[in-house]
């Protein structure tokens, strides 16, 4: 519980500096006016951008655009893990239509209440924000068609749970599709120990052929990790000073080993048994 309650006092405390005009960053160091986190900063383009409240956009804490990425058609049922100012509710919302349905699921009451507000000025009606951890979705299961999620799977300290989760919500054929930091290879053990690090998406970050083997196990298969962001030492000096770690001193062990990713995978379709068979061919 330790590790979930400084997840909400620090996503908390962030709502509500977007409240009150100043940025905040998905990174380690405390979020100051005008911040530029090389992993939050300009991920979205100005034609989505534009689509929405200029509240939304500031709220953003994510590390990729997984609305960008993801295949979401119109009617389908979307769900984002760990919404934050729900930004990419909105945004999946706009391309289901009518029709189609976006939840966004968070735990921390300050992001909900900003994320609702964001709705209201966005004047978008099919969109519903549910209070909630992401290791354990309050819906049904077989009942979501897309799962995306922006930076909040590497903030779990039970990532099988989650990935169990969404594996259950998600329709037969349903798909993952989540931007999340990842590790490739191994991360100086003063990096992992640090729970600010973990607070700010870095220190739980999972190695990337440990992600791919946790979603097999949970029963997904396609699963796909790709490359969006890779962080230099320049960048890696950013989100590690705010904890004292000099950068420089484990260069070697940093260089490029962080990285922002797109994870794909897809909840496998249920074949028909013999007994559904109408004839010899429609099974094969
Ligand atoms: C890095 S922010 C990302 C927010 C949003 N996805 C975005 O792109 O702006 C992480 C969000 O996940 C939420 N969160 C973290 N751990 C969670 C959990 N276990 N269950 C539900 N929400 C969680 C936090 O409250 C916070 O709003």
């Amino acid at each position: 519980m330790e590790l979930k309650d400084a997840v909400r006092q620090k996503y908390g405390e962030a709502a509500l500096r977007v409240n009150t005009g100043g940025s905040s960053c998905c990174g380690a160091a405390p979020g100051a006016i005008g911040c530029v986190d090389p992993i939050t900063s300009n991920l979205y383009d100005s034609g989505q951008a534009s689509q929405l409240p200029q509240e939304a956009v500031l709220a953003s804490l994510g590390c990729g655009n997984p609305t960008a990425l993801a295949a979401i058609n119109a009617g389908e049922t979307v769900l984002d893990l760990g919404s934050g100012g729900g930004i990419d509710v909105l945004l999946s919302a706009k391309r289901v239509g009518p029709a189609g349905k976006a939840y966004g699921l968070d735990m921390t009451d300050e992001m909900l209440a900003l994320a609702r507000e964001n709705q209201r000025k966005s004047g978008i009606d099919n969109v519903e924000f549910l209070k909630g951890e992401i290791e354990s979705i309050p819906l049904p299961d077989n009942s979501v068609d897309v799962i995306i999620s922006n930076c909040v799977i590497n903030l779990s300290g039970d990532k099988d749970t989650v990935l169990r989760e969404a594996f259950r919500v998600l329709k037969p054929g349903g798909r993952f599709a989540v931007s999340d930091v990842v590790v490739r290879g191994d991360v100086p053990s003063e990096v992992r120990r640090s729970m600010e690090l973990w607070v700010g998406c870095i220190a739980g970050a999972l190695r990337d052929y440990d992600y791919a083997a946790k979603l097999a196990k949970a029963g997904f298969d396609s699963i796909d990790i790709a490359p969006t962001r890779v962080y230099s030492v320049d960048d890696a000096r950013q989100f590690l000073s705010g904890e004292g770690i000099d950068a420089d001193a484990i260069a070697p062990q940093i260089q490029d080993k962080f990285i922002s990713a797109f994870i794909r995978a897809v909840k496998p379709a249920v074949k028909p048994s013999a007994k559904d068979c109408c004839g010899p061919a429609c099974c094969s």
